[in-house]
């Protein structure tokens, strides 16, 4: 399973990908005003430059014309530019389009089978159900991508499915259970997937062991 990074944060994207756990990066509006930077494509760009994969960023317009625009404009800034499009109506013509000039697209907040059915006609790259907002209201996020990999299955579609809005390490266990193509992760539940108490508790117990050794001599 890939592994991209869910964030706009350079220094976190460095730091995952020297250790080989980053294959590409998401970002969105939210994430981009987290890092406060209102020069949006030098970030990408700096973003393109360490991963050398793909790396999505969302439109913002909300009509067809304007995405495409802004779609155009995001993936001249690299050829490893995603171009993140909202499942909408418009987002569906928006899809076609880019996808028809051979500009990869990731269709987000997609929360249902038909919206990632619909994507995946339309040519998107990617899709991004999101999980986590899906456990928030309380839906079986999981549920969701098992169903959306069902369907892709079914009829041959080679859209990838990025499992988004992770928010804890079971959604990763569960992800790769399911052989989902790819999850996007945020900095911090990365932390928490190679985290366990029993090796903190063993690794303690080395070390007493140790130092009494030491001590011994
Ligand atoms: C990534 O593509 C999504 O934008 C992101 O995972 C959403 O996460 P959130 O629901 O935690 O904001």
């Amino acid at each position: 399973m890939k592994f991209f990074i869910d964030t706009a944060n350079l220094e976190a994207i460095k730091e995952i990908k020297a250790m080989g756990m980053c294959d590409g990066v998401t970002t969105n509006p939210s994430l981009m005003a987290a890092e406060g930077n209102t020069d949006t494509d030098s970030v990408l760009k700096e973003i393109c430059a360490v991963v050398q994969g793909p790396v999505s960023g969302e439109v913002t317009a909300l009509d067809a014309e304007g995405m495409i625009a802004e779609g155009e404009r995001l993936a001249a800034l690299s050829e490893h530019i995603v171009v993140k499009v909202p499942t909408t109506y418009a987002g569906l013509q928006a899809t076609a389009a880019l996808a028809g000039k051979g500009i990869p697209v990731n269709a987000t907040l997609i929360f249902s089978v038909n919206q990632a059915l619909l994507m995946a006609k339309a040519g998107a790259a990617y899709v991004s159900p999101f999980v986590g907002r899906l456990d928030d209201v309380g839906e079986d996020g999981m549920q969701l991508i098992s169903n959306i990999l069902e369907v892709y299955e079914q009829y041959g579609y080679e859209t990838e499915v990025i499992v988004a809005s992770v928010r804890h390490p079971m959604h990763v266990v569960d992800s790769a259970l399911l052989g989902a193509d790819i999850a996007t992760i945020p900095p911090p539940v990365i932390k928490k997937l190679v985290a366990h108490p029993l090796t903190d508790k063993g690794l303690a117990a080395f070390m007493a062991d140790w130092d009494k050794l030491q001590g011994g001599q």
